[in-house]
């Protein structure tokens, strides 16, 4: 991938501490693939940041190269974007290091997920938790990205990087490009199904709240069947409705159709036929995936390698870049 066009610069990455859910993939990975046709395109399995929660090795192992073989699922093409995981990168953590001297202790202190991760896993507020964001704008800059194609809860941690990398420019001399971030329209924040004001979340602990990418048809259709909305029993778009907004967020992104049009569609109609279709819509989205799952899972060599081959892409961006911060900030070269 050689920036000959100068065509856009993208990247995004995700955790591999469990299968992504349906809030992750209409949120972030749908866009990546949409995004990955006109742009030149990076992304990762953020394996490093996974570490903060400290999960079991073997697992994590396991799960790394599961999370691989979805962003391959879902449709990215090797050959088109550069496909990688992020400790396969050294660059990545060397260059977090210098962005930690950049970035003050006040505004990591103010991040929510910080602050909301920090109440879950009190036993285990490490640095590391703390640092995150740093990793984050490392992973970002590294690659001087353009845009960043997130869910909205990952916009904070977007604006730090922003501020770090201006504060780094400011003061050391023009090395970053400032990102932005690439939020979608709909499906930036998937709900629970089961509480629909909290987002649809990997961690929550009741298995009806979210849909796994890689759950089967059946269990999407009882997942959906029992989806919390509300008393009114009509399909439309409103205050209080949070459940049914929810849902109607859903069938738009997966069938492309607006609110106007949902809300004919199921005009008279009760909850009912709507939690049907919107279930039927999600099964056809996520079959492919499915699918393409189960067979990539079967050929973990050819993983293995398409993994090394991204890392070695990357690498040769990302050293171009810390070369550059390195000498900025005074480190002596050899070569
Ligand atoms: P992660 O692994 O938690 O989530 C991956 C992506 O999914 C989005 N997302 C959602 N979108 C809509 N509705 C939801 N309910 C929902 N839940 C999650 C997230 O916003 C995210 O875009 N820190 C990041 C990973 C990361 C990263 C980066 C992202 C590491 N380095 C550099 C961008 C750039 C994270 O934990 O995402």
């Amino acid at each position: 991938m050689e920036n000959t066009e100068k065509r856009p610069v993208v990247l995004s990455c995700i955790q591999p501490t469990s299968i992504p859910t349906l809030g992750n993939y209409l949120g972030a990975l749908k866009n990546w693939k949409e995004m990955s046709r006109s742009n030149d395109c990076l992304y990762a399995v953020a394996d490093l940041h996974a570490l903060t929660v400290h999960p079991e090795p073997s697992k994590l192992r396991a799960q790394i190269l599961e999370m691989y073989a979805i962003l391959l699922a879902v449709g990215l093409d090797p050959e088109e974007s550069i496909v990688f995981i992020q400790s396969h990168v050294p660059a990545h953590a060397e260059l977090a290091w210098i962005l930690n001297c950049y970035t003050m202790f006040g505004e990591a202190s103010r991040m929510t997920q910080f602050k909301d991760k920090s109440q879950k896993h009190a036993d285990n507020i490490n640095v590391g938790l703390f640092d995150y964001p740093v990793l984050m704008a490392a992973d970002i800059l590294l690659y001087q990205a353009n845009f960043v194609p997130i869910g909205a809860d990952q916009k904070q941690h977007l604006e730090i990087a922003r501020d770090i990398a201006e504060r780094f420019n400011n003061l050391r001399g023009n090395t970053f490009t400032l990102p932005e971030p690439y939020i979608g329209k709909l499906g930036a924040k998937v709900m629970s199904l089961q509480d629909p004001t909290q987002k649809m979340s990997k961690s929550d602990p009741n298995p009806k709240a979210s849909i796994s990418i890689l759950d089967t048809p059946d269990v999407i259709m009882k997942k959906f069947k029992s989806a919390v909305t509300d008393s009114e029993a009509v399909v439309r778009y409103g205050e209080g409705k949070d459940g049914i907004n929810n849902l109607m967020a859903i069938y738009s992104c997966c069938t492309g159709l607006d609110f106007e049009k949902i809300e004919s569609e199921f005009a008279g109609k009760g909850y009912g036929d709507f939690k049907v279709k919107v279930a039927e819509a999600v099964i056809e989205e996520l079959r492919p995936v499915r699918e393409n799952f189960d067979n990539l899972m079967k050929d973990k060599d050819y993983l293995l390698r398409t993994a090394a081959e991204g890392a070695d892409k990357a690498a040769r961006i990302a050293y171009r870049t810390l070369a550059k911060a390195k000498k900025k900030v005074g480190l002596l070269s050899v070569n």
